[in-house]
């Protein structure tokens, strides 16, 4: 539609119908087979608002959209079509792995191409907003949505953010074509920095370091084109973001040109009333509404209040407009005025619903975002030849043959077509192992909700028997087995939102099992799923190999297989500081410099350090071992001046010294010795992956700019301060950056 059409479309709307734009209903308000009511009362949205609101959420499938879309435009007078938003965070019915797993790659190209195909599946499912992705830094592994970001690096999150809006959104402007979906970037802000860990709770920082580490991945999706944006349930300097006019206004609108559609996390408008910023429903719409808050999700804050708040003349109904009117927008933009039923399509799920290519896609992800955080004497790749004399391998574990292994947003996913490592290992030619689950994931004391899940019958335990039986089981295979492959990890249940963890060991009785299998199998390698860092020490004591997959989607057990064996090479680097202690965190790379350094060694207390453990991470951030082995050259530079406006190039021989071909993951840090105000200790500024055959050196070169050495200084000031810098090229964040420039 033409932009003149729709704005008379907006005229003639009349305030009701304009408020119905700004509110969004869980889909089973809108159930074509018969209006559930029980939500509605709850929310106090009347039937005339109810026949007009904008939105839904999580209603998803071509022939459910279609439906619920015909029968609200049969209601509706203005016959503007009902917009679709869902939770598509990694994949649709193909699951990729989680996004902290896939930070793990460092190839932003692959988070485009993956968020490209999960486009292709949501539009024919009928989707037409995706929440994702989410932007929210995270240096707190308590904070069970860690496995929704992509880590703790500003840098590549930025890159990531990018990579999926644009992966989504492909092909989105290309009219009535039913392309690509629209992507909402998510939670506007800071989310990630809740205190302690535990979800929804206080965020409090300096603006400094909210601009400098927080701000820049959600600022990387606007300016990739993103077109919405989501608040977050947190506050932001004692201010919940959903009535934050500072966050919404001044910095995403006005500073960052931001003209799409925000819309709040689930609720949040009511939370500014349990936050204490608002005495009442009214209240907090109208802070919402001066904040720009565009669309309220779920709850009767807009519906109940706008319209008596612009009677009042609180809220102008320019205001109003202006919000419409952005909503409007995009679902001009989505062609939806065209075609109402935008690329959902039946025949087409059939085809692209976990098509080849995308499983594919799905195996190589997990490859390449599965971290090796061990490998003593080389146990891995296993090698199994027919005809040779062959290791006995018991497959042991709870998560050795689990459908669910997915995390906790594949809420749209297929389990039945995910392949575990058992189903795996089956399909392997030449490869006889036996296998068992040898205990459960979790106990009670794991997680408090537990007794209560089962008591409602949304979990099953098992009985003494069951559980004296896999024991036994477990015990008596490991004493037959050469090589016990030992699938543990967190249950997924412990992750995701209001997933937040005190403990971060593996829970249940896994931890048990790895000692007594270790007491009695020769080589012992685990496979570990987990949703964030966890605190592995006994872990790393106990087994030969670890190899760390995350929660690693659809195609995870064929792509654990193929690593186990040698077909492929991990190729994941941590994209989180893994602690020694939960006592560490939160735990990142990047700290500020302290007046008082400590060398790790010194016996003297007065420094920052702590008595019971060493400063550093178990596992740092970027770390990741392979099949082949390699090692750096000294960092060169090309000068020892950086003028503004030129370029410095740092180079660094990386020879491959394994005896397999591999990729390299390598990795640029700079730091910057003094500033205005506290420097981190280095920070990374660039990432190369170089494929690298047996034997073989390359050149990594990196080329170092003014820009990447931007900062806020003490002047609230964006810009590099002259002064000295240094430099590192390494396979990971624990290396001392030592070659030297200075900027003019
Ligand atoms: C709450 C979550 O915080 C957010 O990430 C999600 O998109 C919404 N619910 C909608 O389901």
């Amino acid at each position: 539609m033409k932009e003149e059409k729709l704005r008379e479309l907006l005229e003639a709307l009349s305030v009701t119908e304009k408020i119905g734009q700004l509110i969004q209903v869980p889909g089973n308000m809108l159930n074509a087979e018969g209006q559930e009511l029980g939500v509605r009362d709850e929310l106090g949205i009347g039937e005339e608002l109810l026949r007009n609101v904008g939105s839904t959420l999580n209603v998803v499938g071509a022939a459910q959209v279609r439906r619920v879309q015909e029968e609200y435009l049969k209601r509706s007078r203005t016959k503007i079509p009902l917009l679709f938003m869902a939770d598509i965070i990694y994949g649709f019915r193909t699951v990729y792995p989680i996004p902290l797993a896939l930070g793990c790659s460092f190839e932003p190209g692959l988070l485009r191409r993956l968020c490209e195909a999960t486009a292709k599946e949501s539009a024919a499912a009928g989707a037409h907003v995706t929440f994702s992705p989410m932007g929210d830094l995270v240096r707190d592994a308590r904070w069970g949505r860690c496995l929704e970001s992509t880590g703790e690096e500003p840098h590549m999150n930025a890159e990531y953010v990018k990579a999926m809006v644009e992966g989504f959104q492909k092909g989105l402007s290309e009219e009535g074509k039913g392309k690509g979906i629209a992507s909402c970037v998510k939670h506007f802000a800071a989310y990630g920095a809740a205190e302690g860990g535990r979800d929804y709770n206080t965020v409090d920082m300096s603006e400094r370091r909210l601009r400098q580490d927080y701000l820049p991945s959600y600022k990387a999706g606007v300016e990739a084109g993103c077109e919405m944006v989501m608040t977050s349930f947190n506050t932001v300097d004692g201010i919940p973001s959903t009535g934050n006019r500072w966050l919404m206004q001044d910095v995403l609108r006005n500073e960052w040109g931001f003209d799409g559609v925000v819309i709040t996390d689930y609720a949040a408008i009511a939370e500014l009333i349990a936050h204490g910023v608002a005495k009442d429903q009214k209240e907090a719409a109208r802070l919402a509404m001066e904040a720009g808050v565009d669309i309220d999700m779920c709850t009767g804050c807009y519906a109940n209040s706008l319209e008596q708040l612009i009677r009042e003349g609180m809220i102008s109904e320019e205001q109003l407009d202006e919000a419409v009117w952005r909503v409007l927008r995009l679902k001009n933009r989505l062609g939806l005025f065209e075609d109402p039923f935008r690329g959902a399509d039946e025949a087409l799920e059939r085809e692209l619903f976990l098509k080849d290519e995308f499983r594919a896609l799905a195996r190589e992800a997990a490859v390449k975002s599965s971290v090796l955080l061990e490998n003593k004497e080389g146990l891995l790749p296993l090698t199994v030849k027919e005809g040779e004399n062959r290791k006995k391998i018991a497959l042991i574990g709870p998560y050795a043959d689990r459908k669910d292994a997915l995390g906790m947003w594949a809420i749209h996913g297929d389990q039945k077509a995910v392949v575990t490592i058992r189903e795996a290992f089956e399909e392997m030619p030449g490869l006889d192992f036996s296998w068992t689950e040898g205990c459960e994931t979790l106990l009670p004391e794991d997680y408090a909700d537990l007794p209560s899940l089962i008591e409602r019958g949304e979990r099953t335990c098992w009985d003494e028997k069951k559980r004296a039986e896999e024991w036994d089981r477990a015990m008596t295979l490991s004493e037959e087995a050469d090589v016990v492959i030992l699938a543990l990890g967190e249950d997924t249940i412990q992750g995701g939102e209001g997933g937040s963890r005190t403990r971060l060991t593996i829970p249940g009785d896994q931890r048990k099992l790895l000692s007594e299998v270790r007491k009695r199998a020769s080589e012992v390698a685990v496979v570990l799923f987990a949703g964030r860092p966890l605190v592995l020490d006994e872990v790393k004591e106990l087994a030969d190999a670890v190899l760390l997959v995350w929660y690693p989607g659809t195609e995870g057990g064929a792509a654990i297989r193929d690593m186990l064996f040698g077909k492929s090479e991990p190729q994941g680097h941590l994209s989180m500081s893994f602690p020694r202690s939960v006592g560490q965190l939160p735990l990142y790379y990047n700290a500020f410099s302290t007046g008082r350094p400590y060398d790790g060694k010194t016996p003297n207390r007065f420094f920052s350090r702590y008595t019971d453990c060493p400063n550093t991470p178990l596992y740092p951030y970027g770390y990741g071992l392979s099949y082949h082995s390699a090692e750096y050259g000294p960092v060169q530079l090309d000068g020892s001046t950086l003028k503004r406006g030129g370029s410095i190039t740092a180079r660094a021989d990386v020879t491959n010294t394994g005896y397999r071909d591999g990729v390299e993951t390598v990795q640029l840090y700079i730091q910057d010795v003094t500033g205005s105000v506290v420097r981190p200790v280095k920070e990374l500024k660039g990432v190369v992956k170089l494929e690298l055959k047996a034997g073989e050196t390359k050149q990594a070169e990196f080329t170092i700019t003014e820009e990447m050495l931007r900062f806020y200084g003490k002047d609230m000031r964006y810009r590099a301060e002259p002064g000295l810098f240094r430099v590192g090229i390494f396979p990971d964040s624990s290396g001392v950056p030592e070659a030297e420039f200075t900027l003019e």
